[in-house]
């Protein structure tokens, strides 16, 4: 890390010298201990209706169904994906692990295009300000324990190893059907890669960024026959001090839980 990150790290950590509102605000919208138990309140209606806008005054015109897509597999995938809320805990395989991260995260040669090198994903003024870091539950191959995706090798690197990775992560999450996941890949942006550029318009784009990937991830998972589901509801900085981050210069997003379903 070079002097002007750590700088930047030390100035962001004193209120005023924060150089982005985005980065105020979030501070706080994170979770801690006492947000975590929304799913056990009793919903009211205003939380499970769905609401459609329509302008029932003006003229509209019909569409005709969707036809299917000449490729079949790609519709199958689409049609599949689906949120699983119930994992069978059978551990993932290293190469459905490979298939995820690269088809989720990974960049590939594109010899013939400005990028020589893309991603299965769009970013703002290719920035690519996200990072994926595996957290490994129960697994055929790979030890449990925390990693990080290292894009251009295609390889998870194995990071330092805290104390109670499970018990911490379950506690965060508090979703018991989490902890019959396989994997946990959180998603994080490293904000100043995007903000250089596009100041604090870099917020939006980074959550953005996020949704691609995770339905890259989603619809992967569809391909594979995997249970996926994404998770906003964890304790930021649980997950933050799991990983290593100092949770302002590079901050989690989301978190997706993968493991095989019945
Ligand atoms: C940003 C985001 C956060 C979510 N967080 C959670 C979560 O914390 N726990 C959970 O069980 N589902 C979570 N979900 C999944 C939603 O419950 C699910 O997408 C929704 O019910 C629609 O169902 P479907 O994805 O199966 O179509 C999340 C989805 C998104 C997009």
């Amino acid at each position: 890390m070079n002097t002007s990150d750590t700088l930047f790290q030390l100035l962001s950590r004193i209120p005023n010298l924060l150089p982005y509102e985005f980065q105020k605000y979030h501070q706080i919208s994170k979770y801690g201990e006492s947000d975590r138990t929304i799913r056990n309140k009793k919903w009211p209606k205003e939380w499970s209706e769905i609401y459609y806008k329509g302008y029932p005054r003006f003229k509209a015109y019909s569409l005709p169904q969707a036809s299917n897509l000449r490729d079949a597999a790609l519709q199958d995938a689409y049609f599949k994906r689906i949120s699983a809320k119930q994992f069978s805990k059978a551990p993932c395989t290293v190469s459905e692990t490979s298939d995820l991260l690269y088809f989720g995260a990974g960049e590939f040669d594109s010899p013939n295009t400005a990028l020589t090198k893309r991603r299965f994903y769009p970013s703002a003024g290719a920035r690519y300000p996200l990072e994926v870091y595996p957290i490994v539950l129960q697994h055929h191959e790979i030890p449990p324990g925390i990693y990080h995706y290292y894009v251009r090798g295609h390889a998870i690197e194995v990071l330092p190893q805290p104390r109670n990775i499970k018990k911490l992560l379950y506690q965060s999450i508090d979703q018991p059907f989490v902890k019959k996941a396989s994997m946990v890949f959180a998603v994080s942006a490293v904000f100043d890669r995007t903000s250089i550029k596009y100041q604090e318009r870099a917020y939006r784009l980074a959550l953005m960024e996020a949704g691609h990937m995770c339905q890259n991830f989603y619809t992967t998972s569809a391909a594979l026959g995997i249970g996926c589901c994404a998770l906003g509801g964890f304790n930021d900085d649980t997950i933050h001090n799991l990983l290593g981050l100092d949770g302002i210069s590079e901050s989690i997003l989301i978190l997706m839980a993968f493991g095989h379903t019945d």
